[in-house]
């Protein structure tokens, strides 16, 4: 197709405000699926992101349009991850594209997460055409939201898009801006190949399908590609676009985007970001613009039952397959057996595929306290380490100095919440940077460390605004602190799936919170339990679980004493063998439970 015939454009939205309907929407106009194919929403095509209404994979959808102009255009929607977690994925398909639709619900307005998708649409220089969904909805103001738009985001938003996709109103009127306002990409056809890979996904049939954006140059069947920085070089077989459905092309040439596929079985040689070239007439160098993506987020996973090691191991490696971007290596546990240690990008990350192991897969899984990756200076020169699991951590009297990663959160709430808000952000050591109202709603910024938010903050945060508060953050370096490993005991063994790294001004009351929440946790054994936690040998805090006192004398009926003796000291005796062997089962819930601080 001619450049000038080319859109590319992604949609930005904040989560529920329409994306998934309005792309749905652009597709069935166009023609791209029949009614019926039409009844599930094709964009999100995992369970788990419909049930939690988010997108995790990038998708892109072709779509022909003939506009009131009379002429065709060729218009290439690219679906991005909707959450802070896949920032880098979001960042390239960002890249892919000339511009975007701003979808913002007409009785939401503007939220964190929309800002922060704009902010980064303008910085690719995309021309952004706002669209102001939901306008069917009563409580929907479209006047207000306009104005929002333009106080808070400085976009002129004279011109925005009045829809709803829900309805279909206004849909003809996105596509005419899309051609109208949307400029067409730039590029060589002539010029040697340069396509940047976009996303990739592992197909059962396919193999690994890559989606990329051509820079410049062609691509197309039976060339020798290499990739610029991932170094292997492939075959291509097959070139084509999606309708969604999947559809073979000749060719992809300079601004357009579509898939290849070449025989890939493992998608950890396709990086996002890469610049992929022909071997015989290579690009000068890689675009720019590549980044490694490294987990930030690690926990282990144990099976509940030992027995499910092995499914385990499979269903991991499984999910794997399609998302280079976490990472797993086995681990033991004196109190949970075998289990994985995984890296994640991020919280969200962690959740989807917790939750994939136990839905898709059937695990039944403990999840030990998610730990984020410190760094570690240690004594007398002997450098410096990087810290993934708090039970690796070396002797107190080896570390130098500890540093953590740091992140600046944006959080957008109404004013009536400000004040809990503020208090969760300065009980987790948050720095205040700054503080405005906009539109009737607070825009406040903090400095975090991580470690503070990667248990409970989301959930803190929702409940105490009613699920009001939109939350945004990106990291920000690493800096010292004073942090301690808080180890917990249980009947004085070490549990160390329970073991954290806290800071030493909050050590105590974690520390007791702990304790406290075990305690209700743990059920009664035979035999008394002491819950501690302590900071190298010491003790901070401690709690017991008082023994369940079996009556063995009741049957006696009070007569042979020295029967009945003889009872109690066999009692003992089992009391002190337990004491001595038995190990205390803790419930799987407890583990997760006594994380969560009050
Ligand atoms: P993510 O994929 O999670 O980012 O969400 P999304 O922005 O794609 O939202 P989605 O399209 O899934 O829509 C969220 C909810 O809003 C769904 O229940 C839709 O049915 C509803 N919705 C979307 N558009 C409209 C609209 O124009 N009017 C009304 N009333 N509801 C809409």
């Amino acid at each position: 197709t001619e450049l000038s015939h080319i859109r590319n454009f992604s949609i930005i939205a904040h989560i529920d405000h329409g994306k998934s309907t309005l792309a749905d929407r652009l597709i069935q106009r166009t023609g791209g699926l029949t009614d019926r194919e039409m009844s599930a929403q094709v964009l999100d095509n995992m369970d788990i992101e419909k049930e939690r209404g988010i997108t995790i994979k990038a998708q892109t959808v072709r779509l022909n349009y003939t506009a009131k102009n009379g002429e065709l255009y060729e218009l290439n929607l690219m679906d991005t991850p909707g959450h802070v977690d896949f920032a880098y994925e979001v960042s390239r398909s960002l890249a892919a594209c000339e511009g975007a639709l701003l979808v913002v619900d007409a009785a939401q307005g503007v939220e964190a997460q929309t800002l922060a998708n704009v902010y980064q649409s303008i910085e690719h220089d995309h021309e952004i055409v706002p669209v102001i969904n939901k306008i069917d909805l009563p409580a929907a103001e479209p006047e207000k939201v306009k104005a929002e738009i333009e106080e808070v985001i400085g976009l002129d938003a004279s011109e925005a898009v009045l829809a709803s996709a829900k309805s279909g109103i206004g849909i003809d009127e996105v596509l005419e801006a899309i051609v109208a306002k949307i400029p067409p990409p730039k590029g060589d056809r002539d010029a040697p190949l340069e396509a940047m890979l976009v996303d990739s996904w592992y197909d059962p049939y396919l193999g690994v399908v890559i989606l990329v954006r051509v820079v410049n140059g062609v691509i197309r069947k039976g060339q020798n590609i290499k990739f610029m920085i991932g170094g292997t070089e492939h075959l291509i077989d097959r070139v084509g676009c999606m309708r969604p459905k999947i559809e073979n092309l000749p060719e992809i040439s300079a601004g357009e985007i579509g898939f290849i596929t070449a025989q890939i079985k493992d998608i950890s040689q396709t990086r996002v970001g890469d610049t992929i070239t022909t071997v015989k007439n290579p690009a000068a160098k890689p675009l720019p613009g590549f980044k490694e993506v490294q987990p930030v987020v690690f926990c282990g996973l144990f099976p509940v039952d030992a027995a499910d090691f092995d499914k385990l191991r499979d269903s991991i490696s499984k999910l794997r397959l399609n998302d280079a971007s976490f990472s797993f290596e086995m681990e033991s546990s004196a109190a949970l057996g075998f289990g994985f240690r995984c890296g994640f990008l991020g919280l969200l990350h962690l959740e989807i595929i917790q939750e994939r192991l136990t839905r898709e897969y059937d695990l039944d899984l403990i999840t030990t306290a998610p730990s984020v990756v410190y760094k570690i200076q240690l004594t007398h020169g002997n450098g410096e380490i990087e810290l993934h699991n708090p039970a690796d951590m070396p002797d107190p009297t080896k570390i130098a100095d500890i540093e953590e990663p740091w992140i600046e959160a944006v959080i957008y709430c109404p004013d009536e919440y400000l004040g809990s808000i503020l208090k969760l952000c300065q009980d987790r050591r948050g720095i205040q940077k700054n503080l405005t109202y906009v539109a009737g709603r607070a825009q406040v910024t903090y400095e975090i460390p991580l470690n503070e938010v990667v248990f409970d903050f989301y959930d803190r945060l929702k409940s105490i605004s009613r699920g009001y508060a939109s939350f945004d953050y990106h990291q920000i370096g690493y800096r010292e602190g004073d942090l301690v490993k808080m180890s917990i005991m249980v009947n004085s063994e070490p549990v160390d799936a329970l073991s954290m790294i806290v800071h030493r001004g909050s050590a105590e009351t974690r520390g007791r919170g702990m304790c406290e929440r075990l305690k209700d946790l743990i059920p009664r054994h035979l035999f008394k339990i002491p819950i501690q936690a302590a900071i190298g040998g010491k003790v901070i805090a401690r709690e017991t679980i008082a023994a369940m006192r079996k009556d063995v004398t009741a049957k006696c009926y009070g007569g042979d004493i020295s029967r009945k003796k003889k009872l109690l000291d066999k009692q003992k005796e089992g009391k002190k063998r337990m004491r001595e062997y038995g190990s205390v089962s803790i419930p799987q819930e407890a583990f997760i439970a006594a994380l969560r601080m009050g």
